[in-house]
């Protein structure tokens, strides 16, 4: 497996595997690789001869009172694990690798980012797409993985790569869960023993919202308002659960038929702040 921490040395090996017509399948992460990471790896192996993987804390997708500084570091650890999933590639640059002193353009996006994270993290997307733009030119993948946890994150990219004219596919790989539900996060190394357990709560709300829809709630903003309160009871600290369109991201109030809908939620637990979604279709 190779290491390169610049882009030049990226570059160099990346037109070596290109060379010979080999495809490419990146992996964007931030480290701290969980079994979610892993089944990203091993279903881009299916679908190209080189996995890429890259490791980078993007400075540019925290806010300012966010947890950049003590978000999880285990660079030796992740590349043993990528070592053993048979990766070609782990590109891990220091920020100034990636990123010049002074920048002078930034990517904007319209409505898609008004609600669910982009609502509460204002900026967060922004330097999302700032550093996924930058990987898809270094990296020129055939084809990208990410996961359906960061579901608002995958729709804009998807419509970056859309509207920027990117030739790369991109996958979104279903929500790795622990046993009782937890969605895997690297975050959820931050959760304490008592927190860890009240943290499936969140996946359950979804699933109890999942069914009551199923069953025929089309009007869910009650039934949404009582999970609230219901995951509040637990020491959840709300700060999101509704039902969005899957195309608009926007909340949606009446759902209707043929169309597809995410139920998402965020919620803080002491200092974690836990993501989860469910995709339904009706
Ligand atoms: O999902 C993540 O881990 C990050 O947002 C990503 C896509 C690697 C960009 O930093």
């Amino acid at each position: 497996m190779e290491i390169s921490r610049t882009i030049g040395e990226a570059r160099e090996l990346i037109s070596q595997f290109k060379s010979s017509g080999q495809t490419i399948a990146l992996v964007p992460t931030m480290g701290a690789l969980h079994k979610g990471h892993l089944s990203l790896i091993r279903q881009a192996k299916k679908r190209a001869d080189h996995v890429i993987v890259s490791i980078f804390v993007n400075p540019e997708q925290f806010g300012p009172n966010e947890d950049f500084d003590t978000y999880p570091r285990e660079l030796e650890d992740d590349l043993e694990k990528c070592r053993l999933e048979g990766v070609s590639l782990v590109f891990a640059p220091d920020r100034d690798a990636v990123y010049d002193e002074e920048k002078f353009l930034s990517i904007n996006i319209d409505s898609l980012n008004q609600h669910m994270c982009g609502g509460s993290r204002p900026g967060f997307f922004e330097g999302v797409l700032l550093i996924v733009n930058k990987l898809f030119n270094i990296i020129q993948p055939d084809v990208a993985f990410f996961g359906q946890k960061d579901i608002q994150q995958f729709q804009i990219i998807s419509i970056m790569v859309r509207e920027f004219n990117h030739n790369i596919e991109l996958v979104m790989a279903p929500v790795e869960r622990a046993n009782d539900g937890l969605a895997l996060s690297s975050r959820n190394s931050y959760l304490s023993v008592d927190e860890r357990t009240t943290a499936p709560g969140l996946y359950r709300a979804l699933q109890f919202i999942e069914k009551q829809v199923k069953g025929g709630v089309h009007t869910p903003k009650l039934l949404i308002e009582h999970q609230k309160s219901e995951l509040e009871a637990k020491g959840f600290r709300i700060d999101y659960l509704d039902m969005f369109s899957f195309k608009t991201l926007q909340p949606v109030y009446t759902l209707q038929e043929n169309k597809k809908y995410i139920i998402a939620g965020a919620v803080w637990l002491g200092k974690t702040r836990l993501i989860d979604n469910i995709l339904i279709e009706l």
